[in-house]
């Protein structure tokens, strides 16, 4: 199948055409970078042209105020642009939990992305993942100085980006879901937790101090980021993506 991969050469998009590609597909990757904006449109029309599937792997460049008015501007084109191209089947990604941390102007912004892709004119399929393993460094830096990190004991259950991307491609490659798939790593672990963890694997000698007010995690609590029992978990545990 030809596969158009908007927001290809980011952390999953890259990982996702790499897969499809292997897996015998057409996965093209677009981006600012290669021509293609979904904030302006250009690029888009010849991005569709002849794509039996497009994948929205896009992200806001703020998690601010600003991220609804990307998501949706970008939502809108895309589904505009896949229906004049008779695109038979959207794909985007999403985060589990998005719909249960109200507070968090950014998870806000990904409930309107899906709700713009089930209320749209192209046949869907969401797929909800956990926090990367790549972004415990950024959650750590928002809240970090030279010797302490503060962490709320928010629990997360992150996965690899290497198996988010396999599960991407996998309903990517498949027929539309009409719904979503949910995704999680194999542990639960309190964020705080996470960064000593991190820390300690690294040999940096910061420390970590439980901040229950600290960081965009803050505003989630109990099992809001918590795959259910419908979610496929993948097997790379934290350590083993630490040890590589
Ligand atoms: N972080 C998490 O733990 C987590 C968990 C679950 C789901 N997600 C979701 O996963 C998705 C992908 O995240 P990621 O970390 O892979 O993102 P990323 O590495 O920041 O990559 C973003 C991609 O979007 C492209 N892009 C940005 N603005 C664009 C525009 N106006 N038009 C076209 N392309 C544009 C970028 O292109 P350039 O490289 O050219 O700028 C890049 O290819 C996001 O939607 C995020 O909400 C994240």
């Amino acid at each position: 199948m030809k596969i158009a991969v908007i927001g290809g050469t980011g952390l999953i998009g890259s990982q996702v055409v790499k897969i499809l590609n292997a897996g015998g597909h057409e996965a093209v990757p677009h981006s600012p970078s290669t021509g293609l904006d979904l904030i302006s449109g250009k690029g888009l029309t010849e991005a569709m042209a002849g794509a039996d599937v497009v994948v929205n792997l896009t992200n806001s460049p703020t998690f601010d105020e600003a991220s609804p008015a990307f998501f949706q501007t970008t939502m809108e084109n895309m589904l505009a642009a896949a229906k004049a191209a008779d695109v038979g089947h959207a794909v985007i990604l999403s985060i589990v939990g998005a719909d249960q941390v109200p507070d968090l102007v950014y998870y806000r912004a990904k409930v309107l992305q899906e709700d713009l892709l089930k209320a749209g004119p192209v046949p869907y399929s969401i797929v909800r993942a956990t926090q990367f393993f790549e972004f415990v460094d950024a959650a750590m830096s928002w809240t970090s100085d030279e010797t302490t990190v503060r962490l709320p004991a928010t629990l997360v259950q992150p996965m690899a980006s290497a198996d988010v991307a396999q599960a991407v491609a996998d309903v990517a490659a498949g027929a539309p879901l009409g719904g979503t798939r949910n995704v999680a790593g194999p542990e639960v672990f309190p964020l705080d937790e996470l960064g000593r963890i991190t820390l300690a694997a690294r040999g940096d000698q910061r420390t970590v101090v439980t901040d229950d007010s600290a960081g965009l995690f803050a505003a989630a609590s109990g099992n809001a980021l918590i795959a259910g029992s419908d979610a496929v978990i993948f097997k790379t545990t934290y350590r083993e993506f630490l040890a590589r």
